[in-house]
């Protein structure tokens, strides 16, 4: 009998130590893997990082890489687009205009009544129609055939209060967000598509001419007066209430910037003089490069299996499109060696895209005490439930990593562009006629959803372009949002280059 019972606790002490040594290992191992997920998120913080003396490095890169853009064609990756936009709105326009505005996953159309100087807008109505999906990947004929027909619905239902004058056309401002290759203010061919746009032709085609066609096909009489990136609307639509305005930039599915350029400084144009001395720049910095940039395996990967893989790096570091796909993919790694998300890898961390970068924003800025957002969405979206505290807080710190990142580069291409305007305080070249430089105010206008709705990548822009600009001149750059200004600015450009304006 007491055999047996020491036979018993023997065995039973046997089975406690298994459990116990179980437990340990297990504990050891999570600690392992714990201590692995950690690593990850370190690596990613220190070859992501943007020191100020890196993106000083950056603004340099930014102000040498426009100099040899607007050298020769072809002599930086920036493009330096010349717009032929060379009157800016002024506040004396009139009359009835339109505005087509396409570059994202919506587009706009939009009529104005301009009331001169002292009725300025009178009255304005626009319209936002999704762009379905498949066109976003079919033919260049089916899109803009898509495009004039809503078009041609909305000048239908044109009521009271908007009139063109009479025996005059009505004549319409296009905001066309791809680079475009401009021949005159009022036409130019497409270079490429970017953000997710896989059109399979439009590439070297007039963007004026494929619109005018399909508005032909729907049976509608309207006149292109202006061709006009994003960025260059922006900058219109600031700078008719504001003089200040040099700078527009766009942080929404794209980024983008525009300024306006010394007619002098841009030696490849071989046009007639500019009106003002100046012209509007279309920047495409999307597609800057800098080995100052600091680039992970992440955006390697992200670039290798992109649309346009080798093109828009600034871009794909930066934009609503691509912060939320970095997110996705380092917690993709943190799933697969550490398993951050238990023993199996999530099936929808798999799919590209598929967290966006409103999500990243929504659990950025999740501000209850056990992270309830990010938790709602990594279930909603990624299918994870169950997550400890911990890995929530892990998710939140990698969603502050990439939209910093993003946010302070965004900063130094901005202080880039006052750089070589003469606007940040530290040259006296660049600057336009009559121009003080140093104590003359400067206003960068911004639009676009992620630095609308991402108020956490807005303060790190903000606080970053002042630093790098230092206190003294930090006073004179106000860098706001002026909202929706690309489909009124592509309307009052319109205006200001309309074929009546001499008559
Ligand atoms: C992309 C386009 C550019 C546009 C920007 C913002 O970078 O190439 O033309 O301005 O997105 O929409």
């Amino acid at each position: 009998m007491t055999r047996i019972v020491v036979g018993i606790a023997v065995a039973s002490a046997a089975v406690a130590c298994a459990a116990a040594a179980y437990v340990v290992s297990r504990r050891i191992r999570s600690r392992k893997h714990w201590n692995r997920t950690l690593g990850i998120l370190q690596e990613f913080q220190s070859e992501s990082a943007t020191s100020l003396f890196r993106l000083r490095q950056v603004v340099d890169a930014m102000t040498v890489e426009m100099h040899a853009g607007l050298a020769s064609e072809g002599g930086s990756k920036l493009k330096m687009l010349l717009s032929y936009v060379d009157n800016l709105p002024t506040g004396d326009e009139e009359g009835l205009y339109y505005a087509l505005d396409l570059g994202g996953t919506n587009f706009r159309v939009l009529r104005v009544q301009l009331g001169g100087r002292e009725g300025r807008v009178l009255r304005q109505e626009y319209e936002e129609v999704p762009i379905p999906s498949q066109l976003m990947v079919g033919s260049n004929e089916d899109l803009f055939d898509y495009i004039a027909l809503e078009l041609s619905r909305f000048v239908e239902s044109e009521g009271d209060g908007y009139h063109p004058k009479s025996g005059q056309e009505r004549e319409l401002g296009f905001t066309f967000s791809f680079p475009v290759k401009q021949t005159s203010v009022d036409s130019g061919y497409l270079i490429k598509w970017t953000k997710g746009f896989a059109i399979s032709d439009g590439v070297g085609k007039d963007v004026v001419q494929s619109l005018h066609d399909a508005m032909k096909r729907q049976g509608l009489d309207m006149r292109v007066a202006a061709l006009v990136n994003d960025t260059v609307g922006t900058l219109a639509g600031a700078r008719y209430w504001n003089e200040d305005v040099m700078v527009a930039v766009i942080l929404g599915t794209g980024t983008n910037a525009c300024y306006v350029e010394r007619a002098e400084a841009i030696t490849k144009y071989q046009g007639e003089s500019p009106k003002s001395g100046s012209m509007v720049i279309n920047m495409e910095w999307g597609n800057f490069w800098s080995s100052h940039l600091p680039k992970t395996t992440y955006d390697e990967d992200l670039d290798g299996e992109s649309l346009n893989p080798g093109e828009q790096g600034f871009e794909k570091m930066i934009s609503g499109m691509y912060l939320g796909d970095i997110v996705r993919r380092v917690l993709l790694r943190m799933a697969q060696e550490s398993f951050l998300f238990g023993g199996e890898v999530p099936t929808n961390l798999y799919k590209p895209f598929v967290l966006r970068t409103p999500d990243i924003s929504t659990m950025h800025q999740d501000e209850t005490a056990d992270l309830r957002e990010v938790a709602r969405i990594l279930k909603s979206v990624l299918g994870i439930v169950n997550t400890p505290l911990k890995v929530r807080k892990i998710v939140v710190e990698l969603c502050d990593l990439v939209a910093e990142r993003g946010a302070r580069l965004a900063s130094a291409g901005i202080v880039g562009i006052l750089k070589k305007i003469g606007r940040d305080g530290s040259t006296t070249g660049g600057r336009l006629k009559g121009d003080q430089g140093k104590g003359r105010r400067t206003m960068v206008a911004m639009d676009g959803g992620l630095y609308e709705h991402y108020p956490k990548f807005r303060k790190y822009l903000q606080e970053t372009v002042a630093n790098l600009l230092g206190e003294e001149m930090a006073a004179n750059v106000t860098v706001e949002l002026s909202k929706d200004g690309s489909g009124i600015g592509a309307a009052l450009l319109a205006a200001s280059h309309s074929q009546y304006l001499n008559a």
